[in-house]
């Protein structure tokens, strides 16, 4: 049995899908806090952007960039955490090869994943019946068994994709009989669910978001937007903040106010104007520094390449030094 690595070794990746909205802040400094306590991994997942999007990358390479500026403006050290993109580090394409001889198909068209996205892209007359899209779990679980990976930060939407992992690293060392692969557990943060302006789920297509990297401007004109209580039309109407999206936000953003807030919306002592226009100043004050740090890196135009860069290499090394003993124990 191989030893566990010392401090445990968290992994975690993202599609590039460009400038992140403040929904995902929560994960974001979940990373954050985790980088203090393990070895992080944490990557562009470009490679499984193309497993629903093959036709569609020119955008790749813009949106790469955009959400790596948003990781390192929130706080992500490349000092102490390893950053890269997962197609600079061919090692995992080697793992992933390799996982899918021993990959049952079972497996992959069983894995709820699958079948959910293929029906809900082809409903969009999307047709992603290919061989990459199949092994989406391989490729995943390639990703993170490549490191020993001790913890993986994910979404419950990943889940199967974790178990999936455990049970591929379960099967190499059994058919192997050696003890290469760890098998990695998820780390299920507490994720806080940000409804966007309209009340719908936030995302960037429905343009109800707020960008992480959003001027004052911005986050006053979407704060504006936000939808209120509809029952109030005066200020002396009693509110229910319960329903009430600024409420939301207040909840999150104003943790010394909101039930002074909540207390005042009810007995109509407060109108939404003023409410709003209190909430836009909390909220430009949290991302304040984040756009700060932002402008820094941007103002250095060779900065998140050279990060990325060496991120790779970094990741190659351990990388490259986990494949000699996987390739050994298959004798390949
Ligand atoms: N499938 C993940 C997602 O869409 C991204 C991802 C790819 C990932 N490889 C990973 C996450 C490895 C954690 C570990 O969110
Ligand atoms: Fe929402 Fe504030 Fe208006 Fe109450 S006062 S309905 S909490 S915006």
């Amino acid at each position: 049995m191989q030893p566990r690595h010392n401090p445990q070794r968290v992994v975690s990746g993202m599609r590039p899908t460009g400038r992140l909205h403040i929904g995902h802040l929560s994960v974001l400094e979940n990373w954050v806090k985790l980088q203090e306590k393990y070895r992080c991994f944490f990557f562009v997942a470009n490679w499984h952007a193309l497993t629903t999007a093959f036709e569609e990358t020119g955008l790749l390479y813009d949106n790469t960039r955009e959400m790596v500026l948003d990781w390192l403006s929130v706080g992500i050290d490349p000092d102490i955490s390893t950053i890269f993109i997962q197609s600079e580090v061919k090692e995992h394409a080697e793992l992933y090869l390799l996982l899918s001889m021993i990959t049952p198909l079972g497996w992959l068209e069983r894995c709820p994943t699958y079948k959910d996205q293929l029906l809900q892209l082809g409903s969009q007359g999307k047709d992603i019946s290919t061989h990459g899209f199949l092994g989406y779990p391989v490729l995943m679980a390639a990703d993170i068994l490549i490191y020993r990976t001790d913890l993986v930060p994910v979404g419950e939407d990943q889940l199967p994709h974790l178990e999936f992992a455990r049970e591929i690293a379960r099967r190499f060392n059994h058919i192997y009989n050696k003890e290469i692969f760890l098998e990695p557990q998820a780390f299920l943060a507490e994720v806080a669910l940000l409804p966007g302006v309209d009340g719908r789920k936030m995302s960037k297509s429905y343009n109800n978001d707020i960008a992480i990297s959003a001027s004052s401007e911005e986050v006053l004109s979407k704060v504006k937007m936000m939808v209120t209580d509809p029952a109030r039309i005066r200020k002396t109407d009693p509110g229910h903040p319960e329903v009430c999206v600024v409420y939301t936000y207040q909840k999150l953003y104003n943790p010394g106010e909101y039930e002074q807030i909540s207390q005042d919306c009810r007995q109509g002592r407060i109108g939404c104007v003023a409410c709003k226009k209190d909430l836009a100043e909390k909220l430009d004050a949290y991302l304040t520094p984040f756009r700060e740090k932002r402008q820094i890196l941007e103002a250095k135009p060779n900065e998140v390449r050279e990060i990325l860069a060496e991120g790779a290499q970094k990741a190659r090394t351990e990388a490259a030094a986990m494949l000699v003993q996987i390739r050994e124990a298959m004798q390949v």
